[in-house]
């Protein structure tokens, strides 16, 4: 008699899973069929956003990849939004450490909220082409091409992190949107430089002179009207020693500009930004 009783409850408890697994499959099988319109509709609502750390989960749940997050990010303008999105899609992209080369930070990133925020202070409608120095698992390209570059380039000393930038963003770059080098930043042709309107970089080498030399490199290759940041300017003595400049002790975030012969430095806060030009130091304090 028990025997039978449990054999009943096994068939009902199979039954129940089996319906599960169907509903589910039916569910799934209509989230992959979302239309773009509904895709739209669903980014769209407001309370996805209001809890930024179960945002991924949601994502996935609505079986939603990072192109067509990429394609509603083309068609919203809140930049916030659009790195909370990107922020989603890329804390699961691996991020290889090389731990051999210790001259070099490695996977360290930049915080995304943070990054687009200053990229919305800094740009303009010209500047249509981003690039990062120590590209690492390709975010910032991704987060770059979110807030409507048309073109990004990424270039990166470690074939471990190269490669996977390159298959996380395989797509964009047949398509001809992303450019992608395995090279030493410090050894590349300077005219590598003169390609991005917007060129950014998260220090990738730890000591100062070296930085400094890599920094002096793609300021002077830069094009006119180009901008180059760097999130980490903590060399600024070693900055003015090469380029002769009068760069100020600003720590932190740092946005140059290139203006025909001269530079500029950015200063900002919320109520006004301003370009001041960069002087050549004077001959006592060479
Ligand atoms: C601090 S991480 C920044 C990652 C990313 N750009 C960001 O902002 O979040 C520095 C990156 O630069 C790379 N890197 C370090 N030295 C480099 C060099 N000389 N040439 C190219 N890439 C380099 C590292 O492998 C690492 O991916």
């Amino acid at each position: 008699m028990q025997y039978k009783i449990n054999l009943l409850l096994l068939n009902i408890l199979s039954f129940l899973f089996l319906t599960t697994c169907e509903k589910q499959k039916i569910k799934l099988s209509k989230q992959d069929d979302l239309s773009k319109d509904s895709v739209y509709q669903f980014l769209k609502k407001e309370n996805l956003y209001h809890y930024p750390e179960k945002l991924a989960a949601s994502l996935d749940s609505a079986n939603l990849n990072h192109r067509q997050i990429y394609s509603f990010c083309q068609k919203i303008s809140d930049s916030n939004q659009k790195m909370l999105l990107a922020t989603a899609v890329c804390q699961k992209i691996d991020n290889y450490t090389n731990e051999n080369k210790t001259e070099y930070w490695s996977s360290i990133m930049f915080d995304l909220e943070r990054f687009g925020e200053y990229i919305e202070v800094v740009r303009t409608p010209e500047h249509k082409s981003f690039m990062d120095v120590g590209s690492a698992n390709g975010e910032k390209l991704y987060a770059a091409l979110c807030l409507g570059f048309e073109k990004v380039y990424g270039i990166e000393y470690s074939p471990e992190l190269l490669e996977i930038s390159h298959d996380f963003l395989e797509s964009y770059k047949n398509e001809g949107k992303v450019a992608l080098r395995l090279a030493d930043a410090l050894a590349v042709e300077g005219e590598y430089y003169a390609q991005a309107d917007l060129i950014y970089m998260y220090s990738p080498i730890k000591d100062h002179a070296p930085m400094a030399k890599l920094y002096h490199k793609i300021f002077q290759n830069m094009r006119n009207g180009a901008i180059l940041i760097e999130v980490r300017m903590v060399y600024s003595k070693e900055l003015r020693q090469i380029s002769q400049l009068d760069f100020p002790n600003m720590m932190g975030l740092f946005a140059v500009r290139r203006q025909g012969n001269h530079y500029e430095y950015l200063t900002y806060d919320s109520y006004r930004k301003n370009w001041h030009k960069l002087e050549k130091l004077p001959q006592s304090a060479k």
